[in-house]
């Protein structure tokens, strides 16, 4: 999530380990439009996955009809590269399903692009793990969302705990960096200290997890999902305990604020990342519905300047403002449509 984070849209602020910190501190410290590139891309290669988890931000599942082709793909690797990019992280659907990610993780690591993968961990075993292991990846992320297999497989419909499980081990085995992430719903709040203890006990590198974002699926199911109030204080109180308990030992990052405090955050203080979909077009931000460009037709650095533009667009401004004072328009994400085309 990316918590992913990261969320993919979370990651520039709080969860990064190690060197990342440096780029952290970068992110936060600077405006974006001090950049003539991003300094993160954040990319869903594929939407298609083997499971159907009940608090998807993707609504994952199926391929869309017009995902990037293999060489669409690599091009886009090779801006990356030009634009002297330093890192980039590689989701999905579930990005192991995608016939070509070795090919681009292998193009994105000759040109010494630090690369985290986000997996479900489901199609990790040894000979992937050794492969993650040769490519020298910055990390790779598994979901993890229960310290039991019943609290993991009701969130993750089709999904199997002890695939994950075995997972992390190949990965810790070759030595790979391995990190857990874990999304806090009500089928599984009250496993985190168990679920924080069992990837210390793995060999897991960092542990990753902050509130779940209502987007997706997880906005359809949102009455199901969502935690109380009383049970998140409880949540963070163990992490708060948990990340002294592990200090030198483990990397327990969490991130305390929600989606909508993020999206304030964000108006006045835009992150230098873009969210690549599959279909190679470019989103604001993963809570917003707004495509600010399409890499099949422009650069990436058009994209860039298109970006940065983008967050200063009256429309996109006051329609961020709505979601911030009702958080059911959040439902609108997966509805994407052209910055230009409200301007
Ligand atoms: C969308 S998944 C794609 C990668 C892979 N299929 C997986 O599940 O790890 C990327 C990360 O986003 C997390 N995630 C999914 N839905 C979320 C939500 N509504 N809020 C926060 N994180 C979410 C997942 O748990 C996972 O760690
Ligand atoms: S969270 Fe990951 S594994 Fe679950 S449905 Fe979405 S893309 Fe697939």
């Amino acid at each position: 999530m990316s918590i992913a984070v990261e969320d993919n849209n979370k990651l520039s602020r709080l969860t990064n380990p190690g060197p990342d910190e440096q780029l952290r501190a970068i992110l936060e410290g600077s405006s974006f439009d001090d950049y003539n590139s991003p300094l993160f891309i954040a990319w869903q290669i594929n939407a298609a996955c083997n499971l159907g988890c009940l608090h998807c931000c993707e609504e994952a599942g199926h391929s869309m009809p017009d995902e990037m082709t293999k060489s669409e793909a690599l091009d886009f690797c090779r801006q990356i590269a030009e634009l002297n990019i330093p890192y980039m992280a590689i989701s999905g659907g579930e990005p192991l399903l995608c016939p070509y990610i070795f090919d681009v993780c292998e193009f994105i690591r000759e040109n010494n692009i630090s690369l985290k993968i986000e997996t479900n961990g489901e199609f990790i075993d040894e000979k992937v793990a050794r492969r993650f292991a040769e490519l020298k990846l910055r990390s790779v992320q598994v979901s993890l969302d229960g310290a039991t297999a019943d609290a993991h497989e009701r969130l993750r419909v089709a999904g199997d705990w002890k695939k994950a499980i075995e997972a992390c081990e190949h990965l810790v085995n070759y030595g790979v960096n391995t990190e857990i992430v874990f999304v806090p719903t009500k089928f599984n709040i009250h496993e985190i200290g168990d679920a924080i203890d069992m990837a210390y006990s793995m060999g897991a590198y960092g542990f990753y997890t902050g509130k779940t974002m209502r987007i997706g699926r997880a906005a359809k199911n949102w009455d199901i999902l969502c935690p109380s109030e009383e049970e998140y204080e409880k949540f963070f109180d163990v992490l708060q305990k948990k990340t002294a308990a592990y200090e030198g030992k483990m990397k327990v990052y969490y991130y305390p604020y929600d989606v909508i405090e993020e999206l304030k955050y964000r108006l006045e203080a835009p992150s230098a990342s873009l969210l690549v979909v599959p279909n190679g077009k470019v989103k604001l931000i993963g809570p917003l519905p707004f495509i600010c460009g399409d890499l099949k037709k422009e650069s990436l650095s058009r994209i860039w300047e298109n970006y940065k533009k983008a967050w200063q667009n009256p429309a996109v401004v006051e329609f961020t403002k709505k979601v911030i004072a009702d958080p059911k328009l959040l439902a609108e994400s997966n509805n994407w449509r052209e910055v230009n085309s409200e301007s």
